[in-house]
């Protein structure tokens, strides 16, 4: 998110000097698309045929790109009304997304109280059938979202702000917070310490979670319905002799239940749920990511690693947003 480039950028222009160890090959990463200036890229997922959609917090307009065309271009998926941006997206039913809009105070990340609005929208129509689900009366950051599987009805929403998740009901328009933790929460109000519990992923039962600004990922069993049925599980934390300077934001969980999160400023963090951490650096091509998903459609795209750049600022633009293809088939 926007805090961690402001707080890279402001605080540690020296960060950029450090280039971890790699134990490997480093894979190799391709550009698929740069957006306008000042588009901050929020948040990627992929649909089924493998076309990548994304949000921006700068614009409330979903954008959907073919990466597999030989010039990617965005095309304009829908823009939601009476909102400045977009945060985050999930896939709920077969080419069904919930997506989040707000007017954004992006020096904050904050929304403004009252402004969150849930969404549903059908891609499997054309035009796209959208519904307005709920309008959030009573939180300032719904950031990452996930469906869970065993009640597409029912999202989670990362609260950055108080450090909870809260559960929205997609038939009902019902929502409340769900759970909270000390593992969620920011650790202050000032910028680049304010963005707690960031992307959520759900799986085999468990959601996955980063918190920004306490540098780590976790995990917690939740029941199906989003209820917390244990402990809320550190399985890694991110560290100096990690990646310098670093700062989670979101990210992808793998079919062998590895994370790859889009990592602040220049690095994607592989983690094994056994808290075992491998670094992608690429201060060319990796712009501040702030989120992460795998392609679908063929073996080549599930091995492709869609990393989302929030961009790069350049006096007062914000620069080289977009999207990159990063090949993670030396992984295995
Ligand atoms: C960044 O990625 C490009 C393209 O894969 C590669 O040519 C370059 O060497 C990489 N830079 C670093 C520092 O790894
Ligand atoms: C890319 O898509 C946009 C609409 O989102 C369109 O205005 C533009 O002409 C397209 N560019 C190319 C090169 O096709
Ligand atoms: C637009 O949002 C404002 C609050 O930000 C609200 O007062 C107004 O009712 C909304 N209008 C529509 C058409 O949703
Ligand atoms: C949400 O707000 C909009 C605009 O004010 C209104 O038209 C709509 O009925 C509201 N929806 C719900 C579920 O409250
Ligand atoms: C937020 O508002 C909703 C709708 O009024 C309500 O059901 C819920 O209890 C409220 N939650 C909190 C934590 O204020
Ligand atoms: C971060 O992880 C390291 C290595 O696992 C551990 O030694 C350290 O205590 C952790 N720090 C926090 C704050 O959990
Ligand atoms: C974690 O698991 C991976 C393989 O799954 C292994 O290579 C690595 O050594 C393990 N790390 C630790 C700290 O146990
Ligand atoms: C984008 O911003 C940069 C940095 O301010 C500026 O040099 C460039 O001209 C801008 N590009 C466009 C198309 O406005």
């Amino acid at each position: 998110m926007l805090f961690s480039i402001l707080s890279v950028f402001l605080l540690a222009p020296s960060l950029l000097d450090a280039i971890p160890t790699f134990s490997r090959a480093a894979p190799e990463i391709r550009q698929i698309f740069t957006f306008p200036n000042n588009t901050f890229i929020e948040n990627i997922r992929v649909r089924f045929n493998g076309e990548l959609l994304l949000t921006s917090m700068s614009v409330p307009t979903l954008f959907e790109i073919d990466p597999t065309a030989s010039t990617p271009n965005a095309s304009i998926v829908y823009t939601f009304p009476n909102a400045t941006g977009l945060a985050g997206i999930t896939e709920t039913v077969p080419d069904t997304f919930a997506i989040v809009s707000a007017t954004w105070d992006l020096v904050n990340t904050r929304a403004i109280l009252g402004t969150i609005v849930v969404w549903t929208i059908n891609l499997g129509s054309t035009p796209p059938i959208v519904h307005r689900i709920a309008n959030v009366t009573n939180s300032t950051s719904f950031n990452g979202i996930a469906s869970i599987p065993e009640s597409p009805n029912l999202i989670l929403a990362a609260d950055s702000a108080i450090g909870a998740i809260w559960r929205v009901d997609l038939l009902t328009g019902l929502y409340g917070i769900a759970f909270s933790d000390p593992l969620f929460t920011p650790i202050s109000t000032a910028q680049g310490s304010n963005l707690g519990i960031n992307g959520l992923k759900i799986k085999d039962g468990y959601l996955h979670f980063t918190d920004s600004a306490q540098g780590i990922y976790g995990r917690v069993e939740i029941d199906s319905l989003g209820n917390k049925i244990g402990a809320v599980d550190l399985i890694a934390n991110i560290t100096a002799s990690v990646a310098t300077g670093g700062v989670y934001d979101d990210f992808a969980l793998d079919r062998m239940g590895r994370a790859w999160i889009a990592t602040h400023p220049e690095y994607v963090v592989e983690v094994e749920l056994n808290g075992s951490q491998e670094v992608i650096a690429n201060e060319t091509l990796l712009l501040n990511p702030t989120s992460a998903a795998f392609g679908r459609g063929s073996t080549a795209e599930e091995k492709t690693l869609y990393v989302a750049n929030g961009g790069l600022f350049a006096g007062d633009d914000l620069v080289d947003e977009g999207v990159v293809a990063v090949d993670v088939s030396c992984f295995g």
